[in-house]
């Protein structure tokens, strides 16, 4: 590691830019490595920056040509300039025009930031700071500027020639070269500036605003892939029409462009009019993709897309309030996809993801609030927590404040702050307005980091005909904040009778609820005129991101199971009760004991697949039991990930054995009989089929094996060929190896195939799968250079394979470690995701705990360490 902690950036030194930037004109000249690039930046000096501040630019690995103010050259006296910054001590105190020209080599950029090469193709990525990476810049959110881009290149390797806004001018230049220019008439951040110039090919629509203004919409993709981009552009019309109707935001150019490229080192990016995709998000067809990947790609193009609102027109002040577009947004893409499917299996799956990765996050050394404080390293800072519980703090207070307060403050928002770099207490102000709430408790959800735990008990007194809830919350310590502060959570509950029924609220001689503030350390709610004992059903929906126990007893769970109008607790009933029985079955096998009989488990999971179920997707949920992560979170410390693998083993052949007729049925009756069609319905069969496959072959029971083999080898579509898949590759049977060996051998040519053929193998819980996923790593279908078939294999490995991964010999963490330093130089960010897999290594048992640590100080002691590496390691090991 480095010698000295390099400077953090902390929110409390924000200060506003001393030179603002109105005009950036861009003018690229194409050269694989040796790319010109002249910036013409019209400048003043900001009036509420310092009046007399030299002007520092920041770069990063650049190469200086030349500099000029108004036309003048700078001379070597007039500027100090290094790869990463340039400063000019004395510029101009009214506005100027400052003329910058560097080189740069896209072929040798491997980090995938700045101006890089993919495949045959030019890209971009700009956010956060890969701006600086093409030219000299004031490179942070709130600096806005208008756009004007050339980009010339030979026509023969580059007939496409993109940047964002509308395409103004093209022309044929000398020597088989040509250009295009574009303007951006909308003021925006350095980061979403974007180029694409390449030989793509490309699917072409349009749509009409409700406003009128006709949109020509744009999806590039490599020659030939043409039929994969359409279910692309179709999510892209449904978002623009979804934004109308449900937010009154209308786009806003004449083009939408989505381009998708190879080597990318996140999901997509939202530049203005020219969304930069990871091609596993854009490319479909039945021949090629699951149901998972259909509903993948239109859940993130309607993410892009929803940004050009909630992140475009309305920036960042500062990466501390990266939430302010990222959860919101995210907040925004979980509602489009609610709308077109299902609510509550939409709900179902959001929680169990928020669940498995923010809550470990939380609970661990990485654990940071949704608004840090400080940071050292803003790559790592596009975190789950930031994400997805910045979407839970967004959908709580949509529940706290109601729908109308809600809609007008987000109205209120775009009004108010269109064209602007905001703070979060601007965005929250418009809701304390539209609200007349007062918010001010309500901000310790962006400020203070860990999981809430609520602790209810409930008490029913029938001489008195009340029911009485009391919960108290608490919040553990996290990294830098040793005490916490209640927070406001929204608790929204019903009462079930016995007849199934929501019985009336009434508290206080009033009706009342379902939503009550829970905003001290203690709430205690009596309940009127209850006739017999009900059932709470607490925080239904979701409604807040805590976690939850409860004295509900098993039989109150199972009674919600089976009749709780809510389908959220429905499903967490019985997810609670299996979860309570795993982590006793755990405890069991740690200590050598048989495991104990819970028969009511199987008789629930069994309704999932009677014949008479038609909402298959939410069947499959409930028939999905508790992950080991989610074992092993409930545990919390000390944890065996090998005993919890065993304990829920067992519990999916008991479930095999108690159920095993009526899975034979329900995978026999759910067999495919039209042509595929991904829609959700559709998705929802495939999904419980496999369901009743996976318990079928639990433990690799030979008649399920020989089921999943056989829908391997008969599947008409990629979804059932790749579950299939991946039941066989839980344990160690010939058709395991045969059906690996047909898949590499029919879709070797297609790389985001062999990324699911490499992610199966590298996430089977079999003993020699490190083994393997070595050896795969010298297959001539990987390639350490592209991050898609890094995170299939090594990162898949760390983050989807608790006891490999964890291995008791260490041998897993040191793999991991030693991929991460591999990448510490070439992709420093897609190493600093990687490590991601320690999030939870202080929870481990202490055998297990010793080796992960070892292998994070042979980490740290590493020489040279990108500041992405360092940083994690750090917080890591702290
Ligand atoms: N802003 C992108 C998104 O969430 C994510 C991203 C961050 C992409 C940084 C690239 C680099 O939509
Ligand atoms: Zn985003």
């Amino acid at each position: 590691m480095r010698a000295e902690d390099p400077r953090p950036v902390r929110l409390a030194d924000y200060r506003p830019s001393d030179f603002l930037i109105d005009e950036v004109h861009l003018d690229f000249d194409l050269e694989p490595s040796a790319t010109r690039v002249t910036a013409t930046l019209k400048m003043r000096p900001n009036p509420a920056g310092d009046a007399g501040a030299a002007l520092s630019l920041d770069g990063d690995e650049l190469k200086l040509i030349s500099a000029a103010i108004d036309g003048a050259p700078l001379a070597a006296d007039e500027l100090d300039v290094s790869p990463s910054n340039l400063r000019i001590a004395n510029p101009p105190r009214g506005p100027f025009e400052l003329t910058i020209v560097t080189e740069i080599d896209p072929a040798a950029n491997t980090r995938l930031m700045g101006l890089y090469r993919s495949n045959a193709s030019y890209t971009t990525q700009c956010e956060a700071e890969g701006f600086r990476r093409i030219t000299y810049f004031l490179d942070r959110p709130d600096v806005l500027a208008v756009y004007t881009t050339r980009v010339a290149g030979p026509k023969d390797e580059t007939p496409v020639l993109l940047s964002n806004g509308n395409l103004v001018e093209q022309g044929e230049l000398d020597g088989g070269r040509h250009f295009a220019v574009w303007h951006d008439p909308h003021p925006k951040p350095s980061y979403l500036f974007a180029l694409v110039a390449g030989d793509l090919g490309v699917v072409e629509d349009s749509f009409t605003t409700v406003g009128g203004r006709g949109v020509a919409l744009k999806v590039f993709v490599e020659h030939g892939k043409e039929d994969r981009a359409l279910h692309a552009m179709e999510s892209i019309k449904a978002s623009m029409k979804w934004d109308e109707e449900v937010f009154g935001r209308e786009y806003d150019l004449d083009v939408f462009m989505v381009v998708a490229v190879s080597h990318f080192n996140m999901g997509a990016m939202e530049n203005k009019g020219l969304n930069v995709f990871n091609d596993k998000y854009v490319l479909a067809s039945p021949e090629t993709a699951t149901d998972g990947d259909y509903a993948n790609i239109e859940a993130i193009i309607a993410h892009e897309y929803f940004h050009n609102w909630t992140g475009n027109r309305i920036t960042c002040r500062d990466w501390f309030q990266l939430c302010l577009k990222e959860g919101l947004t995210v907040f925004r893409d979980q509602e489009f996809t609610s709308d077109r499917r299902s609510r509550p299996v939409k709900r179902i799956s959001d929680v169990r993801n928020l669940r498995a990765l923010q809550f470990a996050e939380d609970a661990g050394p990485l654990a940071h609030p949704v608004r840090p404080q400080i940071y050292h390293e803003i790559n790592n800072f596009y975190t789950p927590t930031v994400y997805e519980k910045g979407a839970e703090v967004i959908r709580m207070l949509k529940v706290w404040i109601g729908d109308d307060a809600f809609r007008a403050g987000m109205d209120l928002y775009f009004d108010r702050h269109d064209g602007e770099a905001c703070t979060i207490e601007q965005f929250v102000a418009c809701f304390a307005e539209t609200s007349g709430r007062d918010l001010t408790q309500w901000m310790r959800w962006y400020g203070q980091a860990g999981t809430p735990e609520v602790i209810a008990r409930t008490a029913y007194d029938a001489s008195a005909r009340t029911f009485t809830v009391e919960a108290t919350q608490k919040t553990r310590p996290t990294p830098g904040q040793p005490t916490k502060q209640p927070v406001v959570i929204p608790l929204v509950l019903g009462l079930v009778g016995p007849d199934g029924a929501d019985v009336d609220l009434k508290v206080g001689g009033e009706k009342a609820g379902p939503v009550f503030t829970f905003d001290r350390e203690t709430l205690r709610v009596v309940f009127e005129d209850v006739a017999e004992r009900p059932v709470a059903s607490l925080f239904r929906n979701f409604s807040a991101p805590v976690k939850l126990s409860s004295d509900l007893t098993n039989d109150d769970l199972l009674f919600l199971a089976a009749r709780d109008s809510d389908p959220f607790n429905r499903w967490q009933a019985l997810q609670t009760v299996a979860l309570r029985h795993l982590v006793q079955s755990t405890d069991a096998v740690r200590e050598g004991r048989s495991i104990a009989e819970e028969p009511r488990i199987a008789e629930a999971v069994g309704r999932a697949f009677a014949p008479d179920e038609t909402d298959c997707a939410y069947a499959a949920q409930v028939a999905s039991l508790p992950s080991e992560g989610d074992v092993a979170r409930e545990i919390g410390e000390n944890v065996d990930p090998e005993a919890i693998h065993r304990a829920r083993s067992e519990l999916k052949g008991r479930l095999r054995d108690s159920l095993g007729d009526a899975l034979e049925a329900a995978f026999e009756r759910l067999a495919e009989t039209g042509p595929y069609s991904p829609d959700p319905a559709s998705a929802g069969r495939r999904a419980l089929k496999v369901a009743a496959l996976d318990l079928l072959a639990a433990g690799g029971a030979r008649t399920g094996v020989e089921r999943a083999h056989g829908l391997y080898i008969s599947a008409g579509n990629m979804t059932d060929r790749v579950m299939s898949l991946q039941v066989l590759s839980l344990s160690a049977t010939p058709e395991r190896e045969e059906a690996l060996a047909d898949f590499a051998q029919r879709y070797g040519d297609d790389p985001l195939l062999m990324d699911k053929w490499f992610l199966i193998q590298a996430s089977s819980p079999l003993p020699d799968t490190l083994d393997r996923v070595e050896a795969l790593m010298a297959a001539p279908t990987f390639d350490m250079k592209n991050p898609n078939r890094v995170r299939s294999l090594i990162g898949a490995f760390g983050a989807a394979n608790p006891t490999q991964f964890n291995r008791p010999d260490g041998r897993g963490y040191a793999f991991v470690a030693g991929v991460a330093a591999e990448l510490n130089t070439s992709n420093p960010q897609v190493a600093a995701r990687l490590l991601g897999s320690f999030r939870t290594w202080r929870a481990l048992e202490p055998t297990r705990r010793a080796k992960a640590e070892h292998a994070l100080r042979a980490l740290a002691s590493t020489a040279d360490l990108s500041p992405d590496v360092a940083d994690i390691v750090r917080r890591a090991l702290a």
